[in-house]
């Protein structure tokens, strides 16, 4: 009886961790990663060319945000501030200076909700096992 309750209460804060998720227009995401992110991150998610080599102004290039890349190691908190306060913003947060990232902020064109719906479109390219990896990393930050 307690295992179960104990278990029962994992369960509800895995699915809690992974709320920001839930119910989000993928078709508005796709739309808006079309004409937000394409350009650099790649039309099918790609990534830019040699995107683990820094370029000669010591930025790296678009990574992919298909399974190949690394979008799916970092908790939601980070890919949100990411997109909305860009690379350098949110990893002067997390305590990470003197590093140029290349990624530009976008909290002035969207809002946080059109940035989940991004990324739940993101996100939904990924193996189950991807998916649950990535939730892991948000929980319990969400
Ligand atoms: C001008 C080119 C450019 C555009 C447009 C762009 N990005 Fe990026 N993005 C980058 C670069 C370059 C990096 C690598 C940043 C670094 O090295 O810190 C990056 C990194 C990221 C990361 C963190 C790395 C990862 O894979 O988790 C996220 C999340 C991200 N971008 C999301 C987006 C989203 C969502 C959009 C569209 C709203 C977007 N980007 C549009 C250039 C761009």
């Amino acid at each position: 009886m307690r295992l179960a309750l104990a278990l029962s209460l994992c369960a509800a804060t895995a699915a809690q961790a992974d709320h920001r998720f839930e119910g989000r227009d993928l078709a508005a995401g796709a739309k808006l990663y079309a004409e937000y992110c394409a350009n650099c991150h790649g039309t099918v998610l790609e990534g830019q060319p040699d995107w683990r080599s820094p370029g000669p102004d010591g930025t790296y290039p678009a990574p992919p945000h298909d399974e190949s890349g690394h979008t799916w190691h970092h908790a939601t908190g980070v890919l949100l501030d990411y997109t909305l306060k860009g690379g350098q913003a949110a990893l002067a947060t997390r305590g990470v200076t003197g590093f140029r990232s290349g990624m530009p902020a976008f909290g002035e064109v969207l809002s946080e909700a059109d940035a989940l719906d991004i990324l739940a479109f993101i996100r939904s390219s990924w193996s189950e096992r991807a998916k649950t990896a990535q939730r892991q990393q948000s929980h319990p930050e969400g």
